[in-house]
């Protein structure tokens, strides 16, 4: 994904084109993709990469006549650019009617911001309508600054804008440095400038200063960047340093990122980890719970069972006792017949006949009743037996994706820590091959 950074300031001539035209000749000397977006009707950026601004369709053409932006942007030795046109001037009287006027380059740089690794706009010296599209449309904000005795007036003003902008336009923007442009290590005032403005914005400001240097200065009527014009003088070596220290900066903030997105991944893992045991301790109350329920089922019933039976001795017991006193009776004083009629033979017959009839039937009842018990108890036992085995089926599935999950994050952060490792040895080989390559024409020309 492409890095949009607008080089900002609106004070005049404190070497914002200087700055976006030598950065983006030494990123793309760096073996960076880069595309130049000159956003300032004076053309300066246009003109300094050796383009003819009149015969050239650009910026002006891409944002008010619908002309396609892959069409406009112009590849030049150094980096692709998009050019500007006079015509631009009139960009804040067109905008003003139009409805998301702030937007308009945003969306105009939309389609082809994933082709380069990163955009520099070169702004206005002002903080009218172009300058809130290039706000609009920037990940963060460069700014040169002059090593002269206003330095710091108007910076709050250009802080106030971003943090504005920032709220209420384009919350992703972030300061992305200062560079001091134009110093002179000789003389007190630079010194008491880079002090004021390293204490102003502590972590902000580059330890590398672009000095004033001559070669700098007339490299833009040659139409070419000082890499080009002069690769031995000053300038071009303070801006190739510059480009080394922004790349680490750079490279150093991705790392940072990713590690952020590499913690917020193992947290939230942890945290579904967390959820899945929470979820098993659960699953394993309730079928300690379901357990207790049927055991305590199970008691109840044995002891409505023995209670049964009791009550069946003791209705038992009564009858006998009847018997035995009926057949007690006749041999008390009152009442008792003089003589008992002897027995109907066929009369007890039937009367043993019943009885027994009664006594099977009573047998076969309490059989039958066994057996539906009986029954409804292995029923019952099936059940729970089926229960534990599908819960114990539930708590194996579980610990079977843990186990996947856990292996998948290990392996992921392995291969991203891999990569990482690689990435940043890659970039320091890179920092190394350029210092290297420098060194080696500086030998040359020696010679
Ligand atoms: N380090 C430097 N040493 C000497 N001259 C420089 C240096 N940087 C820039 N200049 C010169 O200072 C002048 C202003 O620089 P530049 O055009 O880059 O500033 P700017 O902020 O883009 O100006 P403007 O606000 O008008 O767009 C130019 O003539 C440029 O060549
Ligand atoms: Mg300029």
């Amino acid at each position: 994904m492409g890095k949009i950074i607008a080089i900002t300031n609106q004070k005049g001539g404190v070497g914002k084109t200087t700055t976006a035209i030598n950065l983006a000749a030494s990123l793309h000397f760096r073996g960076r993709s880069v595309l130049l977006v000159d956003c300032d009707p004076q053309c300066n950026a246009t003109t300094g990469m050796g383009i003819d601004k009149s015969k050239v369709k650009g910026l002006y053409d891409v944002m008010f006549r619908d002309y396609p932006i892959q069409e406009a942007i112009l590849e030049t030795k150094h980096a692709q650019v998009l050019a500007s046109h006079a015509d631009l001037a009139g960009a804040n009287v067109e905008l003003v009617d139009m409805e998301r006027r702030e937007f308009l380059l945003k969306s105009k740089l939309e389609p082809v911001k994933d082709q380069y690794e990163y955009i520099l706009i070169d702004c206005p010296p002002s903080l009218e309508l172009l300058t809130l599209n290039a706000l609009s449309a920037s990940d963060r904000v460069l700014v040169p600054v002059q090593s002269e005795f206003y330095a710091l007036e108007g910076l709050s003003d250009l802080m106030n804008t971003v943090r504005l902008v920032k709220q209420r336009l384009n919350p992703g923007l972030e300061l992305e440095g200062l560079l001091l442009t134009m110093y002179d290590g000789r003389t007190r005032l630079s010194k008491d400038v880079e002090k004021a403005l390293r204490e102003h914005f502590p972590g902000k400001v580059y330890q590398t200063v672009i000095p004033r240097s001559i070669r700098l200065s007339e490299a833009p009527s040659h139409g070419m960047p000082c890499l080009e014009y002069d690769r031995m003088c000053r300038g071009t070596r303070a801006y190739l340093h510059f480009t080394n220290e922004f790349l680490k900066l750079q490279e150093a903030e991705r790392l940072q990122a990713e590690q952020e997105r590499l913690e917020r991944e193992r947290q939230a893992a942890e945290e579904a980890a967390r959820k899945e045991a929470e979820e098993r301790a659960r699953l394993a109350e309730e079928a300690r719970q379901r357990e207790e329920e049927a055991a305590r089922q199970r008691e109840e019933a044995k002891k409505l069972e023995e209670a049964r039976k009791r009550e069946l001795a003791q209705q038992r017991g009564k009858k006998k006792k009847g018997k035995q006193r009926r057949r007690q009776e006749p041999q008390t004083q009152e009442d008792k017949p003089q003589e008992a009629p002897p027995p109907d033979p066929e009369e007890e017959a039937r009367r043993l006949e019943r009885e027994r009839r009664a006594e099977e039937e009573r047998r076969q009842d309490e059989e039958l009743r066994r057996e539906l018990q009986r029954r409804e108890e292995e029923r019952r036992r099936e059940q729970e037996r089926r229960a534990e085995q599908e819960r114990q089926k539930e708590l194996e599935r579980l610990r079977k994706e843990e186990e996947a999950r856990r292996e998948a994050t290990h392996r992921q952060e392995k291969e991203r820590l891999k990569e990482l490792s690689e990435a940043q040895k890659q970039a320091e080989r890179e920092q190394e091959s350029g210092i290297l390559g420098f060194f080696g024409i500086k030998r040359k020309r020696k010679e």
